[in-house]
């Protein structure tokens, strides 16, 4: 895995693979930016001849690799472009975005020195957490020469006061995102319910969280009806997981639940092949609840956190759940099952109602839950829905501000009678198509206690990158919303 090092020395002095640099677009054309101070000089005052000439004009993200030929101790420059020089103070997902740019075309080397602007400890960080995550790969299941280990150590170059402290939380963070990729893009033949279960056990105890599991015949037991119903159909058992964390110093318990399908087919309302290639992503929300969870605790967030991990495979078999079964969910609200592909609320609805027994003063859920999500807000942004209006907009800020793109999304009170079934307190499926994001919302919001806060991130659409990779983002899993669940729990800290 890639590591970063502080360097408060001038960037261009470094004996390293590559220089990464950054360039400002100006209508004078291409201009270097704060942190590359000397790089001009050592070009003989000609880098903005140079860049115009390769047709590198500054654009955000552009990229253009020059050879230094000897005039720095780097042999090669990367330039990133970074838009426009801003106003006043640099935003952050841009500097992000260029180190995670520039960090995408550095597999196999062995260090490169980020000399972005780092003016500030946050700009510090923005380029630790753009760099780390853009030079995230996974190759585990590749045996032939695609095979390129990430850069080894990326230098952050900085004098500001805290930078350290702030190299070590862009660590940590990139380091629970990049295992929450790793978990969406292992295959489901490697990851199913009792193994995600086993390895959340393993890596929330190495953090310090408080692990418990109920197997199948314990969530038989105690009447955790979705989850069962959901999970039955497979011959990998489903599990629920609690992650629990405490710290002396909380005023405040956040819960999170996490979608954890690991592999949907839709079960006997079975999917159609094209829009199953990728389900193995259906569990990136609770890979997001676990990341958040262990990365609070090596945070040592002031906050008590539990994370709840609702893990089923969703298969058709002689032994899954019919459409027209009912199901007993662990809040006691019956729910006819219309379809077996909206699989997702059904396991949610028990994870919320064991999370609200913990009396938290807020719970966030999160889950790949409908195709609706994808047709209302594309690929890259989340929808929120809330019982709390303050709530919806604070969770769509922290998202915002961490380059996590999430939309605000109504709970229109009209589409609950969509949901009426004639023989259950509820029908997992309403009969029209259009609003289903919302009307899977308002499905969540019904097995929320009274007096609960409570919001839901659809993220459907920013789990899975099925387009070409861009910024800090890779193709395939994309660790979405573990970052913005970090920012929630922090917002809650203290007092
Ligand atoms: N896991 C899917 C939603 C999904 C679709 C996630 C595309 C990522 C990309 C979910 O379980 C599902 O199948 N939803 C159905 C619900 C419908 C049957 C009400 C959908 O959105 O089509
Ligand atoms: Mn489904
Ligand atoms: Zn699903």
């Amino acid at each position: 895995m890639t590591t970063v090092r502080l360097n408060a020395s001038q960037s261009v002095s470094i004996e390293t693979d590559a220089l990464i640099v950054g360039i400002h677009a100006s209508p004078e054309g291409p201009r270097t930016a704060p942190g590359a101070d000397g790089l001009d000089q050592a070009f003989d005052g000609r880098l903005a001849e140079i860049l115009t000439t390769v047709g590198f004009a500054g654009k955000a993200e552009e990229i253009a690799k020059i050879p230094t030929l000897g005039a720095l101790p780097a042999p090669v420059v990367i330039a990133v472009g970074l838009g426009a020089a801003p106003e006043g103070d640099y935003e952050l997902e841009t500097l992000r975005r260029a180190a995670g740019a520039a960090a995408r075309t550095l597999a196999g080397t062995a260090s490169a020195v980020l000399a972005l602007p780092a003016a500030t400890a946050e700009q510090a960080e923005a380029v630790a957490t753009g760099g780390l995550l853009g030079a995230y790969g996974f190759s585990k299941y590749r045996t032939n020469g695609d095979k390129k280990a990430p850069v080894g150590e990326l230098v952050v170059t900085s004098a500001a006061a805290g930078a350290e402290e702030a190299l070590q939380r862009a660590t940590t963070v990139a380091g629970v995102v990049g295992l929450v990729r790793d978990l969406v893009n292992t295959p489901p033949s490697d990851l199913w319910p009792g193994k995600f279960a086993e390895i959340a056990q393993e890596v929330g105890g190495e953090a310090g969280l408080s692990v418990d599991v109920l197997d199948d015949s314990e969530l038989r037991e105690h009447g955790y009806g979705g989850i069962v119903g959901v999970g039955q159909g497979s011959v990998n058992p489903p599990r629920l997981v609690r992650l629990g964390y405490r710290h002396p110093d909380a005023t405040r318990t956040i819960a999170f639940v996490g979608k954890g399908i690991t592999f949907d087919s839709g079960g006997l309302s079975l999917k159609p092949a094209a829009s199953m290639d990728w389900m193995k992503s259906d569990m990136g929300g609770a890979a997001a609840v676990l990341g958040a969870l262990l990365a609070v605790s090596r945070l040592g967030v002031a906050v008590n956190a539990v994370g709840y991990l609702c893990l089923a495979e969703n298969m058709p078999s002689g032994s899954a759940q019919r459409p027209s079964d009912v199901l007993h969910t662990y809040s006691g609200k019956t729910v006819e099952v219309l379809d077996t592909d909206a699989e997702g609320r059904l396991v949610l609805v028990d994870g919320i109602a064991r999370a609200a027994e913990d009396s938290p003063d807020l719970i966030v859920d999160v889950a790949t839950l409908t195709g609706a999500q994808i047709v209302a807000l594309g690929w890259r942004t989340a929808g929120v829905m809330s019982n709390d209006d303050a709530l919806r907009e604070e969770v769509v800020e922290i998202a915002g501000g961490l380059g996590e793109s999430a939309w605000g999304m109504p709970l229109p009170e009209e589409l609950r009678k969509g949901l009426d079934s004639p023989v259950a307190d509820i029908a997992n499926l309403q009969p029209e198509r259009w609003g289903s994001m919302l009307a899977a919302g308002i499905f969540l919001r019904e097995f929320v206690p009274d007096g609960i806060r409570w919001a839901h991130v659809d993220m459907a659409g920013p789990a899975f990158n099925k387009g070409e990779p861009h910024g800090y983002t890779p193709k395939g899993g994309t660790g979405a919303i573990t970052r913005t669940l970090i920012g929630i729990a922090e917002r809650y800290a203290g007092n």
